[in-house]
Parts: C-alpha cells; structure tokens; sequence
C-alpha cells in the first residue's frame, strides 16, 4: 500500500516541526481534530548513522497507538546515510520518507544539508535514489529557490523529474526566512510544471496557511493536491476540523491535561520545561487565560502544572 495513494483529495497536513510534532502532539492534534497525515519532526541521518538512538533523542519514536498515515522527515548530505536511516525507519514502521531540502537553519545549512541541497542538484537526485533503496515511498520538502524567487522553476523542475510520489513547496527561498509572505501567487504555474513533468507527483502548498478553510480556499486556486500547515496550529489546535467550532476553556484544558500525561507517559528525556512552549497553544481565548498562561510559565513541574490547571477547570 503506498500511504500517498490513500489520502483524502485534498489532503491536509501536518508539518514537521522540530521540538513540536513528536508523538505527544501529533496524538493531541490527532484527538482535537485530525490531520490526513504527519511527519516527523527532522532528523539527521548521519548524527544517527554515527551516534545512535543517542544522537536523535526520541525524534523518530513512533507511539503504538499512532494508528494514522506517518512519515519520517530526514536530512543529510550523504547518499548512504541516508539509505541506512531510511530503512530503519521503515522497521520502525514509518509509512513514508520525506527529505528535508528546505531548513535554512545554519546547523543544516553549514553541514550541506537541509536548503543547502538547493544548490547541490546533483546530490539532492542521489540523496532521492538512496532515500528510494529502503522500499518506502519518498517525497521532498523545500522552498522555492535558495537566494532569488526566481529559481523555482530550476530547481522544482530538477525534483520533479527524479520520479518521486509528492513534493511540499514552502513558498518562500531560504534567503526569505519566514520573513515576507508566501507567493502564493506562483502555486498555480507550479502545478501546470507539474502536470507537464511529472502528472503522478503530488503538489502540497505551504506557508502561512491559518487553518482547513483557509486551505481549500487556496486549493480552489491554485489546483494543487494538498495543504501543510505549521505554526497556524499554535493558534488553533483545532486548525484541521471541518466546521469551525466555538471551544471551551474546559476542552482546552482537558486538551493540555492529556499532553501532559502523554509527555510523563513517554518518559522523555526531554526536560519539563519543554512544555512551556506548548502552553499558549491551549491556554487562549477566555478571560482570565493570559494570566493563568504566565502562572503556568513559572511552574518547574508536572504536578505544579495540574494543581493549576484542576483550579481553573471550569
Ligand atoms: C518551530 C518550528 C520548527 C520547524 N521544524 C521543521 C522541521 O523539522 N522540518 C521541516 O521541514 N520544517 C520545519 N519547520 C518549517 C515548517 O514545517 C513550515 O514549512 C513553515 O513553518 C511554514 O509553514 P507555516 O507558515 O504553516 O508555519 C519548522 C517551523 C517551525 C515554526
């Protein structure tokens, strides 16, 4: 079964996004309304080839009630690395693997990895036909062109043609940042790229998408196949449901109550403050929920964290 062939059309997804979506998010975004699929957050293949379950701490650790459509999102700039990580994650029962070709990051960039591929054409076809040899299907994740709009045309032509099952556009270059908003207006001549190129290849749009209606609305546009959204969840962890709904502080808190015993189930080593990050993701929207957010920013456990959260449940 190839997990791309059985999605809904359109799809939404959920993007990777390092130190979020590991299993505790993407089972409470799962629970409060779900995705079509998710990756994992990014992973280094050779940190992993040379250090071990040491070097990615937990990241590709797949929770076993994760019973929805995954993929293991991995970068490096070593064709054989690549291989080697991505059969692993095949037995760790990933359905999927997406090569980041996108971060602009310095650590991915300075190591030749992430959107530095942009500018390695010939590596990035290798790394795809390593990534190939595990047996999964591969997709790519990457930004519109390194220094100049200008280049998409290049350098999403060059990925299309290296036969892969979807490609996700984050329609910014790497010199943009997140800084400017995304040109959006480029999607529908990537799609018509597409259709010429490689008509079997699925084209996911991403940046700035603030939740499923707002996507369809830009599938409606622009033809492509499905949508990613990332920070627009920090905002709504409802981002993905199909009817927009009023939520309750109690829903909410009840949503924060099950990452928290997710977190302490996983015995991470991943420290509690990590957490705080999340606060503001359900804590919102009700009078009273800035100040509760700032007590539970300067709390040092989990237990703090629930007498809180069990005083404010209405
Ligand atoms: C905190 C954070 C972590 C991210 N980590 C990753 C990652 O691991 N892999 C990746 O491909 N993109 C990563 N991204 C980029 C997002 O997947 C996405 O492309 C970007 O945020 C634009 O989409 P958005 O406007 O919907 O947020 C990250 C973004 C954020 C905000």
């Amino acid at each position: 079964m190839n997990i791309w062939d059985n999605l809904p059309k359109p799809f939404f997804v959920l993007a990777p996004m390092e130190a979020v979506t590991d299993h505790v998010f993407r089972r409470v975004v799962n629970h409060a309304a779900p995705a079509d699929l998710y990756f994992s957050e990014f992973t280094n293949a050779t940190g992993w080839v040379h250090a071990g379950e040491k070097a990615v701490a937990g990241r590709l650790t797949i929770h076993k009630d994760e019973d929805y459509p995954l993929i293991a999102q991995i970068w490096c700039a070593e064709p054989e690395d690549i291989a080697s990580l991505a059969r692993h994650c095949k037995e760790l029962g990933y359905m999927g693997i997406d090569l980041n070709m996108g971060c602009p990051v310095k650590t991915a960039v300075k190591n030749s990895g992430g959107s530095a591929m942009i500018r390695q054409p010939d590596l990035a076809a290798e790394m795809i036909a390593a990534a190939k040899t595990a047996g999964l299907p591969v997709s790519v994740k990457t930004r519109l062109g390194y220094s100049t709009v200008g280049e998409w045309r290049g350098w999403l032509g060059h990925l299309l043609k290296q036969d892969i099952a979807a490609l996700t556009i984050h329609l910014r270059t790497k010199k943009e940042m997140s800084k400017v908003p995304a040109h959006w207006e480029l999607a529908p001549e990537i799609v018509a790229l597409r259709d010429e190129l490689a008509p079997e290849t699925l084209v996911i749009g991403n940046g700035d998408i603030r939740d499923r209606q707002h996507g369809l609305q830009l599938i409606d546009e622009t033809g492509m196949n499905g949508m990613m959204i990332g920070r627009g969840i920090f905002t709504n962890v409802f981002d993905f449901e199909d009817t927009p709904q009023e939520h309750s502080q109690r829903e909410l808190l009840g949503l924060l109550s099950m990452h928290l015993s997710l977190f302490e189930a996983a015995k991470t080593t991943r420290p509690y403050q990590t957490l705080k990050r999340f606060f503001k993701i359900y804590v919102r929207d009700w009078s009273g929920a800035h100040e509760l957010r700032n007590q539970l920013m300067e709390t040092s456990s989990l237990d703090e964290a629930r007498a809180l959260i069990d005083a404010h449940m209405p």
